[in-house]
C-alpha cells in the first residue's frame, strides 16, 4: 500500500537558534547559556551551547545541506538574546538583523519555506533576574514588543510564525521538575509562569494582527508538545487520573491557543486548592481574542498515569497530586533518551484536533528519534545506516495518515532535526538529525541514509 499525503503537505524538520547557531556575536545571556556558564558539570560531558552546530557560520553551507535531504520547509528560531540589543525598548542589534536577514534569504534561494518561531526556551536571563521572567506580566509585555519586531523586521518573507516551542516544558523545566535553569520546585510560580505565557503568546499574536503581516499573507500559531494521557486501566480512579493528568499537560495550552479558554476544571482545581494564578478580566479577554490561525504539534512520546498509590512527598503544590506515572509493562522503548515509543498516539492527536478544537489547521512540528552513539551504524561506504529512524518515521506517518484519511486537517510533518543539534543538557548524547555532525570540533557534516529516505519521501509526497 502506498501512503500518499495531502497535496502541498509540508515535508521538513525543526530545529532552534539556541540549539543550532552556537553563542557567536550574541550580546546576552539566555537562562541556558547561564546555567552552562555557572555549572557545565551539569552538561552531558561538559558540552554546552557556546557552538552548537555552528549555524552562524556554517547557514549556508547547511541550508545546501537540507536542500539535499529534501525539506521543503524547516522551522527554527529568532533568539530574543541575539536579536534584541534592549528589551525595554526592542531596539535591535544590527549584526543579528543581518544575520536573521540572510538566514531567511538563504532558507527562500534553496526553496526551502522558513517557519520562524519566538521562543525556542530561551528567555534572556537578565528578565529573569530583574523581573522573575515567565512569573512576570511585564516580562509578557517585553515579550510581545520582541515579537512585533520580528514581525516588521521579516514579516515581509517569513509567512509562518509561532510564539512559543513547548510552553509547558517551560512550566515544567523551570518550576516543577528541575530540568531547565533556574532549577526551582515551586507550584505556585509554575501556575504563575503556565498563565503569563499563554498570555504572552495572545499578545505577540495581538502585535501580529495589528503588523502587516496578515495582509502579506502571513499566519501565526503556537508549537504544543502534545503526550495524550491514557490510564493503567478502566477503573474509575484510574480513569480520573489520566484525566487530571491529560488537562494539565495537555489542555492547559491546548485549549487557550485554540479556544481562548481554560479548561473549567482545571481553574476549579486549582482555585480550590488555593494556587490559582492571577488574573485581570482584561488578561482574560486578551487570551479570548486572540488564538492562533494554525497548531504545531510536538510528539515524542504518550504519558501513562495510574491513580495515586503513594503519599505525594512535597512542600508546594505539584500535579501529581492527582495521578501518578505508570511504567506500563511491555511498553516500546527508544533506551537512549528513554522515552516511550507509541506512534498509535499520533492517530489519537488527529482525532482530537478534528473533534475536540474545531479542526483547526495543524502540522506534526517535531518528531523523531534521539539514538546515542550513531557512529557504530556507519556502513562500508562511511554512512550512518540509521534504519531504526526510518521506521520510526514510517511507523507515525502511517498512523497520521489513518487520521487525515478520516478528516483531521493536518498539513505537514516535520522532523526533528535537520542537522543534529546541541540537546540541552543532553548536549550531543542523543542525535536526531537527517544530517550527522561527525566530529564536534571540525564540525563536519555528512547525510545519514535517512536523509535520502526523506528526500524520496518529499519528491513522491509519500511512501
Ligand atoms: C523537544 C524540543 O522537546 O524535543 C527540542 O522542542 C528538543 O528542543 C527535542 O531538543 C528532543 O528532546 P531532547 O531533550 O532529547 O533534546
Amino acid at each position: 500500500m502506498k501512503y500518499e499525503f495531502p497535496k502541498g503537505f509540508w515535508w521538513g524538520a525543526a530545529t532552534s537558534g539556541p540549539q543550532s547557531e552556537g553563542r557567536f556575536h550574541k550580546r546576552h545571556k539566555s537562562v541556558f547559556d547561564e546555567w552552562y556558564d555557572r555549572d557545565p558539570k551539569a552538561f552531558f560531558d561538559q558540552v554546552g551551547p557556546n557552538v552548537a552546530s555552528n549555524f552562524y557560520n556554517d547557514y549556508e553551507a547547511d541550508i545546501r545541506l537540507m536542500k539535499e535531504a529534501g525539506l521543503q520547509s524547516v522551522r527554527t528560531s529568532i533568539q530574543w538574546t541575539r536579536l534584541i540589543a534592549d528589551f525595554e525598548t526592542a531596539e535591535t542589534d544590527s549584526e543579528a538583523v543581518r544575520f536573521y536577514n540572510n538566514v531567511i534569504d538563504c532558507f527562500l534561494a534553496n526553496g526551502i519555506r522558513p517557519v520562524m518561531n519566538l521562543h525556542h526556551f530561551d528567555l534572556p536571563v537578565e528578565l529573569l533576574e530583574k523581573y522573575g521572567g515567565w512569573t512576570s506580566k511585564h516580562v509578557a509585555d517585553l515579550f510581545a514588543k520582541f515579537a512585533a519586531r520580528c514581525f516588521e523586521l521579516f514579516g515581509d518573507r517569513v509567512k509562518d510564525w509561532t510564539t512559543f516551542n513547548e510552553p509547558m516544558v517551560i512550566v515544567e523545566g523551570e518550576y516543577l521538575y528541575e530540568f531547565h535553569y533556574p532549577l526551582e520546585v515551586d507550584g505556585k510560580k509554575a501556575l504563575q509562569a503556565l498563565y503569563n505565557i499563554n498570555l504572552a503568546s495572545a499578545k505577540a499574536i495581538e502585535a501580529f494582527r495589528a503588523s502587516t503581516c496578515k495582509q502579506q499573507g502571513g499566519r501565526i500559531g503556537i508549537v504544543i508538545n502534545l503526550t495524550p494521557a491514557y490510564p493503567r486501566s478502566d477503573a474509575e480512579a484510574d480513569v480520573r487520573a489520566a484525566q487530571f493528568a491529560e488537562t494539565f499537560k495537555n489542555r492547559s495550552f491546548l485549549d487557550p491557543a485554540v479556544r481562548g479558554t481554560f479548561p473549567k476544571e482545571l481553574v476549579g482545581t486549582l482555585a480550590t486548592d488555593g494556587v490559582l494564578w492571577e488574573s485581570t478580566p482584561e488578561e482574560d479577554a486578551i487570551i479570548k481574542e486572540n488564538t492562533v490561525d494554525f497548531l504545531g504539534v510536538n510528539f515524542y512520546q504518550p504519558f501513562r498515569a495510574k491513580a495515586r498509590e503513594t503519599a505525594l512527598a512535597a512542600d508546594t503544590w505539584l500535579p501529581e497530586k492527582y495521578f501518578e506515572p505508570y511504567e506500563m509493562p511491555g511498553r516500546r522503548m527508544n533506551p537512549y533518551r528513554g522515552w516511550e515509543i507509541y506512534p498509535q498516539a499520533l492517530y489519537d492527536i488527529a482525532i482530537n484536533v478534528r473533534d475536540n478544537y474545531g479542526n483547526i489547521p495543524w502540522y506534526v512540528s517535531e518528531n523523531g528519534m534521539g539514538v546515542e552513539g550513531e557512529e557504530k551504524f556507519r556502513d562500508e561506504n562511511d554512512q550512518i545506516a540509521d534504519d531504526y529512524r526510518i521506521d520510526f518515521i514510517k511507523e507515525h506517518l502511517a498512523e497520521l495518515h489513518k487520521g487525515i484519511a478520516e478528516g483531521s486537517n493536518c498539513f505537514g510533518y516535520h522532523l526533528w532535526t535537520p542537522i543534529d543539534c546541541w540537546s540541552w543538557s543532553n548536549a550531543y548524547k542523543n542525535r536526531y538529525g537527517l544530517i550527522a555532525i561527525d566530529d564536534l570540533v571540525t564540525q563536519k557534516k555528512s547525510l545519514k541514509k535517512s536523509a535520502y529516505f526523506f528526500k524520496k519521501l518529499a519528491e513522491e509526497n509519500g511512501f
